[in-house]
């Protein structure tokens, strides 16, 4: 094991921790500073449960290495709320009861804020891939196209789309 100092920034605080150099972001968020929010469903990359953002843009937490994101913001789903008030989709998610389990909803409301973003940003249709589109008809099918990346093994899309079309408008 070699041991590493870490600086990270989480939710608008910093934090300095002592590492094995090797520590995921998602480990070092879960086991190092408690916020078990994000979650672990693969660690590989593939499920979306331990999404969070990285100066905005959303990243699965577990392909990254915590010493790689050092001098970068990163926000977890415990960040999202403003003290006893639910972020807008969180509050579109519990509207829409869109969730069954749970297990998969934070990733998947962490994922939601930045669908968020990319739809203020005109961000291209993620379902035409024609690059030159500025404004992006946000349908159905476009959400379910950017929120491809968080999976739901309860198979509660049917209240999570909503939410995220919702949490749009
Ligand atoms: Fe990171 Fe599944 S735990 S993508």
């Amino acid at each position: 094991q070699t041991r590493t100092r870490a600086l990270l920034r989480v939710d608008g605080e910093d934090h300095e921790l002592d590492l094995d150099h090797r520590t995921s972001l998602l480990d070092a968020l879960r086991e190092h500073l408690g916020l078990t929010g994000s979650k672990k469903g693969c660690d590989r990359g593939q499920c979306g449960a331990c999404t969070v953002l990285l100066d905005g843009r959303r990243v699965n937490s577990c392909l990254l290495l915590a010493v790689a994101v050092q001098g970068r913001e990163v926000t977890t789903v415990e960040g999202l709320a403003d003290g006893e008030r639910l972020h807008p989709v969180q509050e579109a998610f519990v509207a829409c009861d869109a969730l069954q389990c749970g297990y998969c909803t934070p990733g998947q409301v962490v994922s939601a804020v930045a669908v968020q973003q990319e739809a203020r940003d005109g961000w291209p249709s993620a379902v035409t891939e024609d690059l030159t589109a500025t404004e992006v008809l946000l349908d159905d099918v476009e959400v379910r196209e950017r929120m491809a990346g968080n999976l739901c093994r309860c198979g509660a899309y049917t209240g999570i789309v909503p939410a995220v079309l919702g949490s749009l408008r």
